[in-house]
């Protein structure tokens, strides 16, 4: 797609957001450790849920929906434990489905998954802990084989708090009889409402900090749940008030979740009003708020996912910032596409220093990465001129459900495009 955004315009109003695409995958996955019907709402209508959607039925689940953003998901056929490469490679949460189909059927087999190219995605933490629980896992010639071997409940350490990792692991040992461990887990939302899905469903699951106890279960059962609103969409959205100036709420979202993003703009000099599940920001546009220092780290920290966008704000801030990203060390590209606007941008291996510059100016910018996707665009809405965003991939999508819609509602001017061949090979060459 292609988004041309006529930057200048305020932005007012109210957003309201969708269920976190972060959370939905993992609980879209963990539907295959049962038979039974699992109800999911709030499930957003995003690129990735429809690539995690026909991995399951490839798989052998029935996914009917039952209204929008609602679906009832069981199994249809025989499951199997092999989906289709074209799929898994579309998504690198596919991964996550390795451990469930193994633990539901005693084999599982996935290509090396894909994702956004934000830097080395290893699997190592994922394999370690599917392994402590008994699980023989091998790579041939480009994919991962798991098989069951014996089962059993384990304490796993894991040396960083992975997501991913701590969600396979998660689902995994829900289906195995005992009591597992995890030391030094991911504690995001989006984890945690897996935890609430898998406790609905049969299994044991306490929280504590720095430690995650999952006692098993011999079958898991149906249930409904309600996916968790998506908190990088909220934060977007309200970066994209701060920069471009104006009055903008985002509604159902949940501001706990977002803290470390609201304190860093109320230290910015922002407007920043919490309510229970509202966020309102009031901003005067660029140069109305100081510089800062921002450190993408595991939750709780900064969310990796609003560094992009976050270095689209601080790049027209009043004087001097540095974003550290200490998650993706390659998480970058969208620097060199914010400096073609104009953006004084200076990167030292994982750390951007930035001088704050009073406007960007429009040219043509491309999206390699969904987070990058919103920070260009964002960056667009107070660009001199036309910001032509040229999204080969469709990455804007996986993430976001309409972007340009969502913005344009606000008032921002700007126009969603679908590609032209043309400038497909166009920007090949870049
Ligand atoms: C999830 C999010 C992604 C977000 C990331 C960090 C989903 C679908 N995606 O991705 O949007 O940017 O969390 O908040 O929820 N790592 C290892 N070994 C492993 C696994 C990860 O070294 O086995 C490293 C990665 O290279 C990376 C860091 O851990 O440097 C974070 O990865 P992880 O937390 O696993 O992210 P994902 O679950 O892939």
């Amino acid at each position: 797609m292609k988004l041309t955004v006529y930057g200048g315009r305020r932005l007012f109003g109210e957003v309201t957001v969708d269920g976190a695409k972060n959370a939905a995958l993992p609980l879209l996955a963990a539907t295959v450790l049962t038979d039974d019907e699992v109800i999911l709402e709030n499930v957003p209508d995003v690129g990735d849920v429809r690539t995690m959607i026909a991995l399951l039925e490839s798989v052998g689940k029935r996914v009917s929906a039952l209204d929008p953003g609602v679906y009832s998901i069981r199994t249809g056929r025989e499951l199997v434990g092999i989906p289709p490469d074209s799929l898994v490679r579309k998504l690198r949460a596919s991964f996550l489905l390795l451990g469930p189909l193994m633990v539901r059927l005693g084999y599982s087999q996935l290509p090396l998954p894909g994702g956004c190219p934000i830097g080395v995605r290893p699997v190592d933490l994922h394999l370690k802990g599917l392994r402590a629980l008994g699980a023989q896992i091998e790579s041939r010639g480009g994919f991962w084989c798991a098989a069951a071997g014996q089962l059993r409940s384990a304490e796993i350490h894991l040396d960083y708090p992975s997501v991913g990792a701590t969600e396979q692991i998660m689902m995994t040992a829900a289906l195995i009889p005992g009591r597992t461990v995890i030391s030094n887990p991911a504690q995001d939302p989006e984890v945690h409402d897996l935890a609430r899905l898998l406790i609905k469903m049969g299994a044991g699951i306490m929280i504590e900090p720095g430690r995650l106890h999952i006692e098993g279960a011999k079958t898991l059962s149906g249930t409904v749940h309600t996916v968790i609103p998506d908190r990088i969409n909220a934060g977007t959205f309200l970066i994209a008030g701060a920069i471009a100036g104006g009055d903008v709420t985002v509604r159902r979202c949940q501001p706990l979740h977002l803290e470390a993003l609201l304190s860093k703009l109320d230290e910015l000099g922002l407007t920043v009003q919490e309510h229970v599940e509202s966020v309102r920001v009031i901003s005067d546009g660029p140069g109305s708020f100081a510089g800062g220092r921002v450190e993408a780290r595991p939750y709780p920290g900064f969310p990796t996912d609003l560094q992009p966008q976050m270095m689209a704000l601080l790049s027209v801030a009043r004087g001097s910032s540095v974003i550290k990203e200490t998650v993706w060390e390659s998480r970058f590209a969208h620097a060199a596409e914010l400096a073609r606007m104009g953006a004084q941008i200076r990167l030292e291996g994982a750390t951007a220093y930035l001088e704050g510059v009073r406007g960007l100016v429009g040219t043509q910018v491309c999206v390699n990465d969904v987070r990058a996707g919103a920070a260009l665009t964002l960056a667009g809405l107070v660009a001199d001129g036309a910001t032509v965003i040229i999204d080969r991939d469709e990455h804007i999508r996986r993430g976001y459900r309409d972007l340009a819609g969502e913005l344009h509602r606000l008032g921002a001017a700007i126009i969603e495009e679908t590609l032209e061949e043309k400038e497909v090979v166009g920007t090949e060459a870049r």
